[in-house]
């Protein structure tokens, strides 16, 4: 059932029904009804915290957001997503595959290729789409803002453009550049400060002794929404229960992790598998410990921009 503000009789009954299972989920071919009788368009979504840009709001497998919400997005060679645009700030990482973003203004379009553990911040009202070029499918965890959740606007939907200029996200032959950091385009510019290259990411070593990428918030994609990072836990590596006044949310992206709350006294954990996510509400205290082998790979969402306020301490 969905989280709303029901009571829990047990801590762990409340830890579970926070706890979003890639196993017990299903990905929904008909998420996106703008897509329906468009066959280059599909995709399927897994929704685990909100609906995630969905109109299926009342999905009871997903959690309810409070800042943000979290889902996966799968998508095969050949298809594209038309390019759109909304109100609110949405954010890919790439999980698997190789994905391509474009952005377009004026009849213009910059494109990025980005892969595993890249991630574009998509800026609030900029033309977006995307495309699977490559010969793998695309897998890749998406976030917005819960702001207004209102419908996107379509800028080059198939419906009203010819199949090509749709697939370019609306550039014409010849209005396509690429992406370059180092590039003059205004849409070069502009881009460069939402992409995130993983291997270009500076690795900080936390003194709790696990390793933090920051992706958005303070040294990262400015936003005003979340905070949005990757850490790395080697095997043995865990923190002593912290709180936040906002929520957080774990997703495992490799490895395994265990999640732990605390109330009186009391101490209840889950352990994480690839595609397993943990949200833990405001106010909770909680923990984390990597009780692998191998080190784990998390991408972390804190509901707020704000810089960071825990410091964490080994456990
Ligand atoms: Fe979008």
């Amino acid at each position: 059932m969905t989280v709303q503000d029901t009571e829990f009789e047990t801590l762990q009954q409340a830890l579970k029904a926070h706890t979003g299972r890639f196993v017990d989920k299903k990905f929904d071919w008909h998420a996106f009804p703008s897509n329906d009788g468009f066959d280059e368009l599909s995709r399927a979504q897994m929704r685990y915290i909100g609906a995630g840009g969905s109109p299926k709001v009342g999905d009871t497998s997903t959690l309810k957001p409070d800042h943000f919400t979290v889902s996966l997005i799968y998508k095969e060679p050949g298809k594209y997503a038309a390019c759109h645009s909304h109100e609110i700030e949405e954010s890919f990482l790439i999980i698997d595959g190789a994905l391509i973003v474009g952005w377009e203004k004026d009849g213009e379009v910059c494109e990025v290729n980005l892969g595993p553990k890249d991630m574009i911040l998509n800026a609030r009202e900029i033309g977006h789409g995307f495309r699977v070029d490559g010969v793998e499918p695309v897998v890749m965890s998406i976030s917005v803002d819960v702001g207004k959740p209102l419908p996107p606007v379509y800028h080059y939907h198939p419906k009203e453009h010819a199949p090509e200029l749709a697939r370019a996200f609306g550039a014409e032959p010849g209005k396509t550049i690429y992406f370059d950091p180092e590039g003059d385009h205004p849409l070069q510019k502009l881009m460069s400060k939402y992409v995130v290259r993983h291997s270009e990411l500076a690795t900080i070593w936390d003194d709790a002794g696990f390793t933090r990428k920051i992706y958005c918030g303070p040294g990262g994609v400015e936003t005003d929404t979340c905070r949005k990072e990757m850490l790395g836990i080697p095997s043995r590596v865990g923190v002593k229960a912290f709180t936040r006044d906002v929520e957080d949310a774990f997703m495992v992206l490799e490895g395994s992790l265990t999640v732990g709350w605390e109330e009186d006294g009391e101490a209840v954990e889950v352990e994480l598998g690839p595609r397993d996510l943990v949200k833990t509400p405001a106010g909770r205290p909680h923990w984390f410990r990597n009780n692998g082998a191998a080190a784990a790979t998390v991408w972390y969402l804190v509901g707020s921009a704000e810089p960071e306020a825990v410091t964490f301490e080994a456990a």
